[in-house]
């Protein structure tokens, strides 16, 4: 898939007074006391220009504010941007990578063609400066990304790409960033792929070609193989949960299964991991519809299953040393005369019977044939990843997903996950007491329990596919939409969980 702002980032061995851009980005905390000395020279050519903005009280280094001077022909660069870190005790990489993505923003909206980031000299001694190197390109990918593919106006007046720079004058510094940047990029673009994908209608994007899509991806990546079920297989598998959820659509069911195999062998006691995403590419609600009120939002309903896609695709790129598996079940749930109904019995892949009570509590059945699948392929570890329930959006809002499981240690190597990417998570309870409220009288399981706690129900019905095996889940419902661009993003996707799922895997590699 061809980039729609094509993005390019190195570093550059340059002093900040020497550097020729079109906007030179530096950080600034909230209570840092004096600059370093590059600083220091840049403000003496600008004749104290950055020291002004602060002393009239413009601009205070808070997080989320950030003040422009002009170069004015005083230095190489047209113009310098200070971005706000914050206090100097909260910062974090994700400081930087939000800091990044907010100069990256601004470059595209003023249509620059250059930029030049000098956000980690702030935080020199603070993080690793590898790491600020990485969360610095993942910043520039995601503040830069803009999905206008259908705006046929936009071809003329929009940036077809920006070159971005890191700079530095320290040739070791430069060194240590470049460590991370690679690895950034490759993360960065895999988020901006994962959010064009899901930004794409209903009538652009349905399982067949969200298959495609996979195919293709694939194909174009070395060590990933995609294999696609298709009606007629899931038919043959008894795939009953995602062939019940497909079959009001003319557009029918899939389930597509990447398998990465690393070119290193991985290292001994490293479990093999599925990662199972949901694909619903629109979620009308099916025979229980929703209300139509925003719900245009649905067709981000595939967000989980693309995660998993452009995960794969990333630590493929990346020639991680671990064994990977995407499955990634995906039907399109529409009323018609051959959905599925509230009543009927459904029997799923695992031999489980589950009667519906509510068509629109159609992730978890499409789900729960991709997870008994991963379980019988004997995989150690399995996460699934999905906007499964509103109730998880009623208890976190948009801030944090909600992380549930069955082994603590997944859950703190999860919980890491989320603050080293920045993908946040809040652990949720999904024990035998709401497993208790999804029995049925005339089946084995319902598809819904009672009023409360419905994420927690959700993961309780999920958890019993999966059998002994080590299990995480991910509801990520609300943190892919963003109905208001923010100062660091755009509206639309946000391609949440590529980082989480990446990071986690990078970090059991080391
Ligand atoms: N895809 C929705 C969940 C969702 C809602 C995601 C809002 C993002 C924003 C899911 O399929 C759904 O409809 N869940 C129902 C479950 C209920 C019927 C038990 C819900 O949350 O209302
Ligand atoms: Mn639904
Ligand atoms: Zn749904």
């Amino acid at each position: 898939m061809k980039q729609i702002i094509a993005v390019d980032i190195k570093t550059r061995k340059v002093g900040l007074a020497q550097c020729k851009t079109d906007l030179l980005v530096l950080g600034r905390f909230s209570d840092a006391a004096g600059v370093d000395k590059d600083v220091k020279a840049l403000d003496e050519k600008l004749g104290g220009a950055l020291g002004r903005v602060a002393k009239l009280g413009d601009f205070a280094g808070k997080a989320g504010t950030s003040a422009l001077v002009y170069g004015d022909g005083k230095i190489p660069a047209r113009r310098v941007i200070l971005i706000g870190l914050g206090e100097q005790k909260k910062v974090t990489l994700d400081t930087i990578r939000k800091a990044a993505a907010t100069a990256a923003n601004q470059a595209v909206n003023m249509k620059l063609q250059t930029l030049s980031l000098a956000l980690h000299q702030a935080a020199q001694g603070k993080l690793d400066t590898a790491e600020m190197g990485k969360a610095t390109a993942e910043g520039a990918y995601f503040g830069s990304y803009r999905y206008d593919e259908y705006v046929t106006e936009s071809q003329n007046g929009r940036l077809g790409a920006l070159k971005v720079e890191v700079v530095d004058a320290d040739a070791g510094r430069l060194k240590s960033l470049n460590q991370g940047l690679g690895d950034g990029a490759v993360v960065g673009r895999a988020q901006s792929y994962a959010r064009t994908l899901a930004n794409r209608p209903g009538n652009v994007i349905n399982p067949p070609a969200l298959a495609k899509a996979a195919m293709e991806m694939a194909r174009a990546t070395r060590g990933l193989r995609c294999t696609v079920f298709d009606a007629g297989q899931l038919k043959a598998k008894k795939m009953g949960g995602i062939l019940a959820v497909g079959a009001g659509s003319r557009s029918e069911p899939r389930l597509i299964i990447l398998k990465y195999t690393p070119a290193k062998k991985p290292a001994k006691g490293l479990p093999r991991v599925a990662l199972v995403g949901k694909a619903i590419t629109f979620d009308s609600g099916g025979i229980s519809i929703k209300p139509s009120a925003d719900m245009d939002q649905m067709k981000l309903d595939k967000s989980g299953g693309i995660a998993v896609l452009a995960a794969m695709k990333a630590v493929a790129e990346l020639g991680l040393p671990v064994d990977v598996w995407g499955l990634i079940p995906s039907a399109e749930n529409l009323p018609s005369g051959s959905s599925y109904r509230p009543g009927d019995i459904v029997t799923t892949y695992s031999g489980k019977t589950v009667e519906i009570l509510n068509t629109d509590a159609e992730g978890r059945m499409i789900l729960c044939d991709a997870l008994a699948y991963a379980a019988r392929q004997k995989f150690e570890t399995i996460i699934d990843i999905a906007t499964l329930t509103g109730a998880c959006m009623v208890a976190l809002g948009q801030y944090k997903a909600g992380l549930m499981g069955n082994d603590d240690d997944l859950i703190a190597q999860l919980r890491r996950a989320a603050d080293d990417s920045g993908e946040n998570v809040w652990h949720l309870p999904s024990g035998d007491e709401y497993a208790d409220e999804m029995k049925s009288k005339i089946a084995d399981l319902r598809n819904t329990g009672g009023r409360w706690g419905g994420a927690s129900t959700a993961a309780a019905f999920l958890r019993q596919f999966v059998g002994e095996t080590t299990w995480a889940h991910l509801d990520i419902a609300g943190m892919d939409i963003l109905q208001k661009a923010t100062e660091y993003a755009s509206a639309g996707s946000t391609g949440f969980g590529v980082r989480l799922l990446v990071t986690y895997l990078m970090n059991l590699t080391r």
